[in-house]
């Protein structure tokens, strides 16, 4: 029997130790009685029996020592990939991380040498950059540039063009955040054969694979790419899914013997472990009733990119990106003519609505703010009336 979500009910998560709301008064000065929180990528929904069920039966257990269970998390993964994605990966091939931001630093780490280049596609998610330097080791941007129907693209030939010889590595973000690329095959091959020419690690953070919209594909890079898999990292998790990243669960899973060993051993070295939390969340999850709650979910937030999308597209000097992917708008404010001062003026304290700044993601984000459109439907349509007031003297 098919169950039905209601993805309008609003859950209260002001005080519970949620970064999207507590945080969002000290963070940008919109206090979250009256603010819209648009910014960080977690999603404001109840999270579906299948996940309460199972972490009941865990609480009930009374008993949180040391456990088995990582190879059922692992089967589960290969399981949800395979129904979901076309993709096989060997559970022998995972490794569990605290989450993907951690993944990320460790492949840094692991994979290069302080004053190593990283390659990485701008505007991109920003802990990329972070994570970069904060090991040490240089970022290169490489911008995407923008089509005429308004798509993200890479440009390979100019990459190309600007090695140094000093890149050790590219961090690719598929669906790509925030641009909301779906990739498709030939992009991948092209950028797969680019990894293989000048001898790069691809590390492939593919955590928003679930989040596609109508009509569009996500093909893992191991299936769009097989000849890859040597020098390939894959980055997946059910946190952003689910909505399960307070748990701080992610897989890295790496086909090539040498790189594996390489990881495996430098997760090793670290002591690090799939969490109880992340392993129940994550079972639960990848199963055939979570497969249900997604395909409503992407239902709800198509409905929500139609509204969002549609309203700001009509605010004059405002153009949204054509999303393929994610819950997360990209918001061009260029046409504006203001400074990204006074816009952030309007939209934090006129409209009281708090996205994350485009400047974060790194070149060609500047003129860009990004928001969330993962909450209600009732939510959205209160931030787009006031985006609309906050605009109103460019009619
Ligand atoms: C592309 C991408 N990678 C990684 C992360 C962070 O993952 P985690 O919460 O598992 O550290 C995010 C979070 O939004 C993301 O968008």
């Amino acid at each position: 029997m098919t169950v039905l979500y209601n993805f309008d009910k609003p859950i209260e998560r002001v005080g519970t130790n949620c970064t999207k709301w507590d945080l969002m008064e000290p963070a940008f000065g919109v206090p979250a009685s009256d603010g819209i929180p648009m910014w960080v990528a977690d999603m404001d929904f109840e999270a579906p029996d299948v996940l309460q069920e199972a972490t009941k039966s865990l609480i009930e257990k009374a008993n949180y020592g040391y456990f088995t269970g990582e190879p059922e998390m692992k089967d589960a993964v290969a399981w949800w990939m395979e129904t979901r994605h076309g993709w096989s990966p060997d559970p022998r091939h995972m490794f569990s991380t605290a989450g993907l931001g951690n993944a990320i630093a460790i492949c840094i780490q692991t994979f290069t040498d302080p004053g190593d280049e990283v390659i990485i596609f701008t505007p991109v998610y920003h802990e990329f950059t972070k994570k970069i330097v904060n090991a040490d080791r240089v970022v290169k941007e490489s911008p995407l540039v923008i089509d005429a129907d308004g798509l993200y693209r890479m440009d390979l030939d100019a990459l190309g063009k600007s090695l140094s010889g000093k890149e050790k590595m590219l961090l690719f973000c598929s669906p790509h955040n925030p641009a909301g690329r779906v990739w498709t095959v030939e992009e991948q091959k092209a950028l797969a054969a680019f990894c293989i020419r000048h001898d790069l690690i691809l590390v492939s953070d593919e955590i928003h694979h679930d989040l596609t919209f109508p009509g569009q594909t996500h093909v893992p890079m191991p299936v769009a790419a097989p000849e890859v898999a040597e020098r390939l990292v894959m980055l997946t998790s059910s946190s952003k899914t689910f909505n399960t990243a307070g748990s701080r669960l992610g897989t890295v899973t790496v086909p090539g013997a040498d790189l594996r060993q390489r990881f495996g051993h430098a997760l090793k070295a670290l002591n690090l472990q799939a969490n109880l939390l992340g392993c129940v969340l994550t079972c639960a999850a990848y199963s055939p009733r979570g497969a249900e709650w997604v395909d409503q979910l992407t239902r709800y937030l198509d409905g929500n990119r139609s509204a969002f999308l549609d309203a700001v597209a009509q605010i004059p000097g405002l153009r949204p990106m054509p999303m393929q992917a994610t819950y997360l708008a990209w918001v061009d404010f260029t046409n504006t003519g203001m400074e990204m001062s006074e816009i952030l003026r309007r939209v934090r304290n006129d409209a009281r609505i708090a996205p994350s700044v485009g400047d974060e993601f790194g070149s060609g984000g500047e003129m860009f703010l990004r928001f969330n459109i993962g909450t209600t439907r009732a939510r959205i349509n209160t931030a787009i009336s006031r985006l609309q007031d906050a605009f109103s003297d460019l009619q």
